[in-house]
């Protein structure tokens, strides 16, 4: 198991020391570990926020643990210099198109949602997010008319391929869970919402044991804080994606628990490269003073053993012991707590 720790700048470093003492702590066989500068890091030693060098190592590995970037030291410098293009370069080299973002109500938190906690009780999504295409890698431009008015554009669009793809991970998501895929689109006025609805509709076909519904993304974002309970897995475009979970985020109480997976080709097989990071950013405002909430990071190392690994027990174990600190009250600021990064992490280990 070569897994590449890339902590990043911020609270990074901080969450990542919590992760890998759980892995410690689980003392699995094989493990080989490597570790490189990304983000604001990567940019102060490196002077590239993805130095040739970490991205080698991300080559090589089987797994890439990521923690967090986005120095604001880093403000001011050119777009391609800047700490989150780390993360897109990433995810462009390894051809990391799906991105898993469970949301999931953990016992005892539901007075933490900023839904009514008997609405955010029933919340156990898995939204499946396409991540390599859609209007955010379209030509795009800001042009000036004949007319002298500025016009600025992008263009949306996806390929049956990609749309083939993203749907078979879902679908194959669903069948490990409750078997219910709801695909959001905007088919009533977007052709390729309709494309994507035609396409999925194709692909169901393979998959006779899930129920598949469709939902216009507008209406969704309204379900999603009418009645979460109704959804099991979601699958969307890029843009609905993005907006969708970190709506999603905020029904189950704090950004600080919500891990992701990005996944490449031939996910049904273990074995497949992945990249397994918080949906949070690096967290300027709290860095270095012990205040960030490590469980998004902890619950990354699960995904991380489940789908590059297929550790399933050993995925399921870290989560259970997370589950079982936060129905115990340990909670970080971000929860109304008091418990530290390090603390947390502690609480987490002892009830492995
Ligand atoms: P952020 O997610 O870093 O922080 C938003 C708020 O949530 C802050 O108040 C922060 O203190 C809090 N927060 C975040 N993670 C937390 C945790 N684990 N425990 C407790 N509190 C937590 O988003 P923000 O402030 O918009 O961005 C900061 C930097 O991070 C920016 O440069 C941004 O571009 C970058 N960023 C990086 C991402 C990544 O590395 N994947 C994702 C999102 C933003
Ligand atoms: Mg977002």
């Amino acid at each position: 198991m070569k897994i590449a720790f890339f902590a990043g700048d911020g609270i990074g470093p901080e969450i990542m020391t919590e992760a890998r003492k759980v892995l410690d702590a689980l003392a699995l066989p094989g493990v080989e570990a490597l570790e490189a500068d990304v983000g604001g890091a990567g940019y102060k030693k490196h002077g590239h926020p993805l130095p040739p060098e970490t991205l080698e190592i991300a080559k090589a590995a089987d797994a890439i643990l990521f923690g967090a970037v986005g120095d604001p030291d880093c403000d001011n410098l050119e777009r391609h210099l800047r700490p989150e293009q780390a993360i897109l370069g990433l995810r462009a080299a390894l051809g990391l198109f799906a991105n898993l973002r469970p949301a999931t109500m953990f016992p005892g938190l539901e007075d933490m949602s900023a839904l009514r906690p008997e609405v955010a009780r029933a919340i156990d999504i898995l939204i499946v997010r396409e991540l390599n295409g859609d209007v955010y890698f379209g030509e795009k431009a800001i042009r000036t008319l004949d007319n002298g008015l500025r016009q600025g554009f992008d263009f949306m669009s996806y390929d049956e391929n990609e749309v083939r793809r993203i749907a078979h991970v879902a679908f194959r998501a669903a069948q490990g869970r409750k078997k219910r895929l709801t695909s959001v689109d905007k088919a009533n006025v977007l052709e390729t919402s309709q494309l994507w609805r035609d396409v999925v509709i194709e692909v169901a076909a393979e998959y006779p044991d899930v129920t598949l519904n469709h939902m216009y993304v507008d209406n969704a974002a309204m379900q999603l804080v009418r009645d979460p309970g109704q959804f099991d897995v979601v699958v969307t475009g890029n843009l609905f994606g993005d907006i969708l979970s970190d709506q999603a985020s905020m029904c189950v109480g704090s950004i600080g628990l919500l891990a992701s997976a990005s996944l490449g080709e031939d996910q049904t097989e273990y074995g497949t490269k992945g990249m397994y990071e918080p949906i949070h950013g690096s967290a300027p405002d709290i860095a270095g003073q012990g205040k960030a909430n490590p469980m998004a990071m902890i619950l990354s190392l699960a995904m991380m053993l489940r789908h590059s690994f297929g550790r399933e027990e050993d995925a399921q174990r870290i989560e259970k012991a997370v589950s079982a600190a936060l129905a115990d009250g340990v909670l970080g600021a971000d929860l109304g707590g008091s418990a530290s990064t390090r603390e947390v992490g502690d609480a987490v280990v002892n009830r492995l």
